[in-house]
């Protein structure tokens, strides 16, 4: 039986009126949610993926500035931004797009941001509150992959989830959500030994290791819920997942497309964390 397809941007929608409303209450309150994202550079998929925060940032009422500086920012200018924006009120999300040129050290960056108006949830400190559980900014992507996954009914507790990937803004956060949601996680990464020993075993396998069709059907235990995270451009320019999607939507329960699957949700729960920040603000916190 074909999978149902898991449909990023109808939830994202939903979640997007959900949080135009939250917006409007924070407004009465005589606030305006606002995020500020810095870039550096002019890298083609940052460029990209800032036009989405802007596009959802504006359909759901909140304040959006650009700071776009050359690739020649010094890391002491690109620090001292940061600090101007940690003090700045009227702010309540600070991003720095990601990659960074390779003169700047991007510890030093995200370390910089206050834990705060850190809405990709990337400062240690938000770090440490998510792996214990404490009510924190989540990183983006995997949050979204949560939502999803809750999204169709899927119970997580007591799964074994395989997360093939390691990087610090996906695959070690969302395998610890789903273990903060009780599932059984195995981390699999590049030096894994006979990797579809694991991801066949898996009742939710998240792909997260940026290859294109790299899991195929045989790797999928029939029923599964598959996450496809993987965002690879194509010769042919056209985009694609991880995942081999027409095999797998023969084998999984439920799949997630590229695009308009996970990409969608990461940029609505960006949107959540800026509005959850404006909230915090105006309750004193
Ligand atoms: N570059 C690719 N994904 C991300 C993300 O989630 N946050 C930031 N800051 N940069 C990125």
């Amino acid at each position: 039986m074909a999978a149902i397809i898991i449909d990023g941007k109808q939830l994202s929608t939903t979640k997007r009126n959900e949080l135009a409303k939250e917006v409007e209450q924070i407004k009465e309150g005589g606030l305006l949610p606002k995020l500020v994202v810095i870039l550096v550079g002019d890298n083609p998929a940052s460029l990209s993926y800032i036009r989405g925060k802007k596009k959802a940032a504006e359909e759901i009422g909140v304040g959006f500035q650009l700071e776009h500086y050359p690739e020649s920012l010094t890391e002491k200018e690109l620090l001292d931004v940061i600090e101007s924006y940690n003090n700045n009120d009227e702010y309540h999300g600070i991003l720095v797009q990601l990659p960074l040129p390779a003169h700047i050290d991007e510890t030093a960056v995200v370390e910089t941001i206050s834990p705060l108006k850190d809405v990709d949830g990337f400062h240690p400190v938000n770090i440490g509150r998510m792996m214990t559980g404490q009510d924190t900014f989540l990183p983006c992507t995997p949050a979204g992959i949560v939502e999803m996954i809750k999204s169709v009914g899927v119970e997580i507790s007591g799964k074994n989830v395989v997360v093939v990937g390691r990087s610090n803004i996906v695959g070690k956060p969302v395998g610890q959500l789903l273990l903060n949601e009780h599932a059984t996680v195995t981390y699999c990464h590049s030096k894994t030994q006979n990797l579809s020993s694991y991801t066949k075993d898996a009742d939710i396998l998240v792909a997260a290791v940026g290859r294109a069709n790299f899991i195929k059907g045989e790797d999928i235990k029939p029923g599964a819920v598959v996450i496809d995270v993987g965002v690879n451009r194509l010769d042919t320019g056209k985009l694609c997942g991880d995942v081999v999607f027409d095999e797998a939507k023969e084998v999984a329960s439920y799949l997630t497309p590229v695009p308009g699957g996970v990409g969608p949700m990461t940029i609505t729960m960006l949107a959540h964390n800026t509005v959850q920040s404006a909230k915090r603000f105006l309750e004193g916190k």
